[in-house]
């Protein structure tokens, strides 16, 4: 089977080959994959800039789909033919995220679904939306469940505003779940045509935040002065301190990225002031996955997939993620 396995930092150390297709364990199953999703996360990975002390060679990626073609002794859960995603952190089964779940991440921690054929454990997968093409599902482990986990989790109501700061896999995940919620969404990007978009999907108005730097005064303007109940903070250091100005006093932020950076100056006391809670997410369990695969299917949900690459243009499809001209999702075909 075809697998690519980084072997150095950098792009040029993504190296393809050939190895045997793997036999699934006890409890264990085998997994044809189908297509795959890219994530910023990804390309931080493969660059060396999330964890430059992660083990190589490595397969990377979190987010595939595929079919079950084999299973192991005791397996009871899934049965061959069965169209599957494999969750995020392996260990993440439910509850609170522990120090040992979080060291279970596909694509990082461990071994991820840059391969033609992966084998997970039975609990490590969870059945997909039938509604959904193999490219659409594969957008849903990592960026779909931490939209999820950041509103659904977090209590969003409808009638509440939500804030999402670009128009990347995660945002726009946001602002489908909360349109599903009921909720009145205002998202910013650095394009105008983009912000056109967000407006067809349903989004109750949008900032461009290159030529309107200030855009917490605009969503202050958007909502009489009272700011936002939700923030999605896919930007990190670098757009947190206008985010706390933009939230409404008692609101919530949910800290996801660092697309803005990593180092910058924030005041804290200003969340205490609002008594503003601020929320840590890192992505979510399995069963937050299989709530929000629920809802997607009732609601008829189809993830924003801009493009679709072949697994072997995988090196194409991580420059057109890192130009940042996408909108929503790239996935990959196997
Ligand atoms: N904590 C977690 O569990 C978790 C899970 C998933 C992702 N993440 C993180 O969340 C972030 C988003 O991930 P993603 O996969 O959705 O990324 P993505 O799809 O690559 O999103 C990129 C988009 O973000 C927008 N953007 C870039 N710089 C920005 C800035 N300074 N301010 C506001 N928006 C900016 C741009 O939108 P426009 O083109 O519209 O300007 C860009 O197209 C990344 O930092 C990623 O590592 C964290």
């Amino acid at each position: 089977m075809q697998v690519f396995e980084l072997h150095k930092f950098g792009l040029d150390g993504l190296i393809r080959s050939d190895r045997p297709i793997p036999t699934p364990g006890y409890g264990e199953v085998l997994v044809k994959l189908k297509a795959a999703s890219l994530n910023y996360r990804d390309l931080l990975i493969i660059k060396g800039l999330y964890n430059p002390n992660l083990p190589l060679p490595l397969i990377p990626l979190s987010d595939g789909v595929g079919e079950v073609v084999e299973i192991g002794e005791k397996v009871t859960k899934v049965q061959t033919g069965d169209r599957v995603a494999g969750i995020f952190m392996q260990n993440w089964l439910s509850g609170h995220l522990t120090q040992k779940a979080a060291k279970s991440a596909l694509g990082g921690e461990m071994n991820g679904v840059l391969a033609e054929y992966v084998v997970f454990p039975e609990d490590g997968l969870v059945a997909i939306p039938p509604h959904l093409t193999d490219e659409e599902a594969a957008t849903l482990p990592c960026a779909g469940v931490t939209a999820w986990n950041a509103l659904i989790e977090g209590g969003l109501k409808p009638g509440d505003t939500v804030l999402t700061l670009g128009t990347g896999g995660v945002s726009l995940f946001a602002l489908q779940f909360a349109q599903m919620a009921g909720a009145r969404i205002i998202v910013t990007s650095s394009s105008d045509e983009k912000l056109v978009k967000v407006k067809e999907l349903g989004a109750f108005a949008g900032i461009n935040y290159k030529t309107n730097p200030d855009w917490e005064k605009e969503v202050l303007a958007l909502t009489n002065k009272v700011g936002v109940d939700y923030v999605v903070e896919v930007g990190g250091a670098g757009t947190l301190a206008k985010s706390l100005k933009a939230v409404r006093f008692g609101g919530n932020i949910s800290l996801i990225g660092v697309l803005a950076g990593t180092q910058a100056r924030v005041n804290p006391l200003l969340a205490v002031m609002k008594g503003v809670s601020i929320r840590g997410i890192y992505v979510g369990s399995k069963a937050m996955f299989a709530a929000m695969n629920k809802a997607i299917a009732h609601h008829k949900i189809h993830p924003i997939v801009d493009r679709t690459f072949p697994v072997t243009d995988i090196f194409a499809a991580l420059k057109y993620l890192e130009s940042g001209s996408h909108f929503g999702k790239i996935s990959l075909i196997f």
